[in-house]
């Protein structure tokens, strides 16, 4: 059976937000519907409608915010406004804000109805690209912010071209699968993506693990081996946590870099390499570089392109279609048939800052998944996990004070109103007096609108 279309309704009158409710449902269609702008954003950001209907004279957030929030977090969703005739002012805002379209009250249900059928014609997809063709979607990047757009775009790009890849991001931001990305659509598919992870390998044995070793070599080297520069033949290498490279071993991972060509230890034939290169980190190495940590020119030769997967609290729009498709995977790993989750959970979820990025949100989920007695995945079940911080956080993670969690969370809010103090005030739940001083006595620095 094809997917109902879901449209969220947000008004504050409650006669025509039921009357309307019953008028969609009855043409078949799921509607959620809101009475106020907060609700209504959260909804839209939950259930991702096609098309929401939203009144522009609203209590607490105005339509126009509503608009606004939505179009700076790049959600895909055509609203059709409904506005009072006096309004004209209002109208133009509201389609410069990227409204799809507008009516007047009293509401013409046929105009409405014809504007819903016209929103709905011609829609983009939703933006997602596979890792691997064979089964479910077990390597698929999600996401539709439009952060994750250019990402796609670039592997796209990356593919094509066999130049060395640096990606950069914070732990489990998706580095890994990134490179996995580039490496299946590339036309070295068939060959081999072989994956060193430079931070758990004993330094002695890293060098062997790379170039491999002839017999004899060192005691315990019975016999020759391939190292992964041999091993990943056409295909690609992948160096994660490139920055755990220790010194002497970066001058000989550079020389073969230049030379695409090594020797395996112990050995004095030349092997040729023919892979490609992505190599992984989540420190800034051009610090590294400047503390003497990190050679400057193994750093250029690896950032030939570099590509930047921002953290995920920069693209929480992305974490409903992500909550969705990791509770799918964690259903097929644990055997648990989770079908839904609740509205107030994901509101939690967007809540969250999220350290440790995609990978805490798996784990979290992971464990609320486990904990669930339903097949709807409650708020109480979320709520507990969020609380500590997770094991996955970043290794920068350090403890803060209060007037620094104070300081980067009014310049955060600030920075989403961009610059406008009544409404960063209103948000924050202070006077502008108050908003002011702070900004003040705690030295934050900010664009005025
Ligand atoms: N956009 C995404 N869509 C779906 N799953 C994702 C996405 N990004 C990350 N993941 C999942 O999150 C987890 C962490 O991703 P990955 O291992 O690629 O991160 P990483 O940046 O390499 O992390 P680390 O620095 O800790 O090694 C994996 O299970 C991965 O499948
Ligand atoms: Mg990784």
């Amino acid at each position: 059976m094809a997917k109902r279309i879901e449209i969220v309704v947000v008004d504050d009158n409650l006669e025509l937000l039921e009357s309307l409710e019953l008028y969609f449902r009855e043409k078949g269609y799921g509607v959620s519907t809101a009475d106020n702008g907060e609700t209504g954003l959260a909804l839209i950001k939950f259930r991702r409608p096609k098309v929401a209907i939203v009144d522009l004279r609203l209590p607490g957030m105005s339509g126009l915010e509503l608009l606004e929030s939505l179009k700076n977090e790049g959600i895909d969703c055509r609203t059709v406004v409904i506005t009072a005739y006096q309004e004209m002012e209002t109208t133009v805002q509201a389609i410069k804000l990227g409204a799809f379209d507008y009516l007047h009250k009293p509401l013409d249900i046929d105009a409405l109805d014809q504007l819903i059928d016209k929103a709905l014609s011609d829609l983009p997809e939703t933006e997602s690209i596979k890792v691997v063709d064979e089964e479910f979607k077990e390597n698929t990047i999600v996401g539709r912010s439009h952060e994750m757009k250019e990402i796609f775009k670039l592997i796209g790009l990356l593919s094509e071209v066999k130049t060395t890849v640096l990606v950069v991001g914070e732990s489990g931001t998706g580095k890994e699968l990134v490179a996995r990305a580039i490496h299946y659509h590339s036309s070295s598919a068939g060959e081999p993506f072989v994956a060193l992870n430079c931070s758990a390998i004993v330094e002695n044995l890293l060098e062997s693990e790379l170039f491999g070793h002839e017999q004899g070599s060192f005691t315990g080297a019975d016999a020759t081996k391939k190292g992964k520069l041999e091993i990943a033949g056409g295909g690609t290498l992948f160096l994660d946590e490139i920055s755990e490279i220790p010194l002497h071993l970066q001058a000989k991972l550079l020389r073969f870099i230049q030379e695409r060509e090594f020797e395996r230890v112990g050995g004095n034939q030349k092997v040729k390499f023919n892979a490609r290169i992505i190599a992984a980190t989540n420190r800034d190495l051009a610090q590294m570089v400047k503390r003497g940590e990190f050679r400057e020119d193994l750093y250029f030769r690896l950032k030939v392109f570099e590509l930047y997967i921002p953290p995920l609290r920069q693209r929480k729009e992305d974490i409903p279609l992500l909550v969705e498709y990791l509770i799918k995977k964690i259903n097929r790993t644990t055997g648990k048939k989770i079908q839904r989750i609740s509205m107030a959970a994901i509101n939690r979820l967007l809540e969250h800052d999220w350290p440790g990025n995609i990978r805490e949100l798996e784990n979290v989920l992971t464990r609320a998944v486990v904990l669930s007695k339903d097949k709807c995945l409650l708020e109480s079940c979320v709520v507990n996990l969020l609380r500590q911080p997770e094991a996955g956080c970043p290794a920068s993670f350090q403890l803060k004070s209060l007037s620094e969690i104070e300081a980067q969370h009014i310049a955060h809010v600030l920075q989403c109103c961009q610059g406008n103090i009544s409404r960063a005030a209103r948000i924050l739940g202070i006077t502008r007096p108050t908003l002011r001083n702070k900004i003040k006595s705690l030295n934050i620095s900010f664009e005025d609108s």
